[in-house]
């Protein structure tokens, strides 16, 4: 989604505002400016495109500045387009914003502005608010205090950089429902709307929380809250460094965050158990015996791959636990009056931490009274700060917009939580769970045995269906719910159009879209249901489909009915679907690479998508 830098020092902002633009560029975004300050002038360039357009832009019409502020854009108001890039101007050209978030009521200010002789330029919600600034600037002149008025009038979300001709040491900012920091340099200061734009240069940040504001300028920053109060807040400090935001000799984020999944696994496992291995540790969850005790139902809410792995979270809890385990996508559950309350236990999934619709969720059943454990990649972010208990999946940055190694994460979570509350109520003997136990710890190894081994067949497989413009994913139990994520991640980056299906469904309607171009990939490692499952690939070989299966070792038996095979490492029923989903995630990896497509920045994706 779209991202925001902005910079004031001693340095010539541009160069810091174009590296901050291009380390946000895995947001997904379709066009980039910049407005620089220099001599009581703002300059604005911008275009439609990547950031190496503005940046080619700039060398032919150059600008310098020491306050300066850049935007990448995802197109909601209007068409991707030089116009309606970001930063948008005032009239009279004193003051440049820009804006990610939406707006709401921009129509009815738009027309309120119009009618007191504001002109228009572009097709965007966030021309509103430089013109609302600047009908507020124009009372006396003071910055903040007409930005703080603007804030009381829109609604919606917004993560705002505003510049003013009359102000050449000072940026101003705020937010609500759209992430925005507050980054802390020696005699330079920055806002970013996520810490890569500004690591470079420091790992310290104020994070803003909804309906605050930020005076920055070069050795001070002041905060306030809506009511123009001023505040105190900690400083926070991230962990992650420059590095990981590089691709370090791969060819894209997405194949080098496929291949971080081993040690991913690991540092999720890593200080989970008792030194004597006989019990859990969640650090951060109060979630023991008591609590649990008085919980009648759990449900978990996430977005796209997240839910996928909160849903097999569902089916575990279910089988090990015997609680009822409602799933919702954050979308629908927030505007479903949710039959929630003190007694339910909601999880939410998210690796941003700032999905809107997943935060909406948490508030939502906060609002009800239930307790939210939040299950969380980023620290710091919206969703950890707000929810009752966070549990960090440790993944480390993911910046592929398609999520890999975040998913992995998020599954071990699933099996972690899953053993903590069988453990805690009491549902799973000793036995049991040392048997879980040692197969978690194989798993590390098993998805390493898998990067190392299956690559030269998928890229096989890849070859002969590259033709494939229709793919099922079919599975039962678990393997019906990876093969969702499987399918996912082949539609978001191969741009094919793929449907997950239960398997035992197929011939209820599905079945009549088989033909002999098809492609069905068959997950089938669920031992339980394996003849289910091979039956049903039987029957769509017999209409003429390719059919592509991932069973696990041993149960050769699946060549019978499957063009090819990859085979995963024998493990733990309950574990299978974190193995099953690598080889899928290379397949998709691999045809849209050699599809062509933009395996990172997939089109019309965002990483984190702030907005409903
Ligand atoms: O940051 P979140 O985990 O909350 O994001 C949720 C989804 O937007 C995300 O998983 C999306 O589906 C990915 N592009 C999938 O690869």
């Amino acid at each position: 989604m779209c991202g925001i830098v902005g910079y004031i020092g001693d340095k010539n902002s541009v160069p810091v505002l174009i590296s901050g633009l291009s380390s946000l560029e895995y947001r997904g975004y379709d066009s980039a400016g910049v407005a620089v300050l220099n001599d009581g002038t703002i300059n604005i360039r911008k275009t439609k495109g990547k950031v190496e357009n503005l940046s080619a832009l700039l060398l032919e019409h150059p600008v310098s500045g020491k306050l300066g502020i850049g935007h990448t854009r995802w197109a909601t108001h209007g068409a991707p387009s030089d116009t309606n890039a970001h930063p948008h101007f005032s009239n009279d050209e004193k003051i440049a914003v820009v804006h990610n978030g939406i707006i709401e009521n921009y129509q009815e200010l738009k027309d309120e502005l119009e009618a007191e002789g504001f002109k228009f330029s572009s097709e965007t919600d966030t021309e509103t608010v430089a013109h609302l600034v600047d009908f507020y600037y124009k009372e006396n002149n003071d910055l903040l205090e007409a930005v703080r008025k603007t804030l009381e009038r829109i609604e919606g979300s917004y993560a705002l950089g505003v510049i003013c001709t009359d102000y050449p040491d000072t940026l101003v900012a705020a937010r609500k429902e759209s992430p925005l920091i507050v980054g802390l340099g020696e005699g330079e200061n920055f806002i970013a709307s996520d810490i890569p734009a500004i690591l470079n240069y420091t790992n310290k940040a104020y994070i803003l929380d909804d309906r605050e504001l930020a005076l920055v300028k070069k050795d001070e920053i002041k905060l306030y809250d809506i009511n123009g109060n001023e505040i105190q807040k900690e400083v926070f400090t991230y962990n992650w460094n420059v590095e990981a935001a590089q691709k370090s000799g791969y060819e894209h984020f997405m194949l080098k965050e496929i291949y971080e999944q081993p040690k991913v696994v690991k540092d999720n496992l890593a200080k989970r158990f008792t030194d004597d291995g006989k019990h859990i540790v969640l650090d951060g969850i109060a979630l023991g015996k008591k609590e649990l005790k008085g919980i009648n139902q759990i449900y978990i809410v996430a977005c796209g791959t997240a839910y996928y792995a909160g849903l097999i979270g569902k089916y575990l809890i279910e089988r090990l636990v015997g609680i009822p385990v409602n799933s919702d996508v954050a979308s629908e559950f927030r505007y479903k009056e949710p039959l929630i309350d003190e007694h339910t236990l909601v999880i939410v999934i998210s690796q941003s931490g700032e999905t809107a619709d997943t935060h909406s969720a948490l508030k939502l059943a906060k609002e009800k009274g239930s307790r939210v454990l939040a299950v969380v990649n980023a620290v710091g972010s919206s969703i950890a700060r707000d929810a009752d208990d966070v549990l960090y999946t440790l993944a480390g940055f993911e910046i592929s917009v398609a999520s890999t190694k975040a998913f992995s994460a998020q599954v071990t979570a699933m099996y972690l939580i899953t053993l903590h509350i069988a453990q805690e109520l009491g549902k799973i003997s000793e036995k049991d769970f040392t048997e879980i136990k040692q197969a978690l710890e194989k798993l590390p190894s098993q998805v390493n045995d898998i990067l190392t081994k299956a690559v030269p067949a998928i890229r096989g497989f890849v070859n002969k269906y590259i033709g494939s413009k229709n793919v099922f994913y079919i599975g039962r139990g678990l393997d019906y719910v990876v093969s969702m994520e499987g399918s996912l991640k082949l539609k978001e980056i191969a741009y094919l159009h793929s449907e997950p299906y239960a398997a035992g469904e197929l011939k209820h309607g599905p079945i009549a879209l088989i033909e002999s171009s098809t492609l069905v990939v068959g997950v089938c490692t669920q031992e339980a249901l394996f003849d289910k499952t091979k039956s049903n690939l039987e029957e769509v070989k017999a209409r003429g489909a390719k059919v592509l299966a991932i069973a696990m070792q041993g149960n050769k038996s699946i060549e019978e009915v499957a063009d090819d095979v990859i085979y995963i490492p024998r493990t733990h029923w309950m574990l299978t679907s974190l193995l099953a989903n690598i080889p899928q995630q290379l397949f998709a990896y691999y045809m849209a690479k050699d599809l062509g497509n933009d395996v990172d920045k997939p089109r019309n994706l965002a990483k984190s998508v702030t907005v409903e």
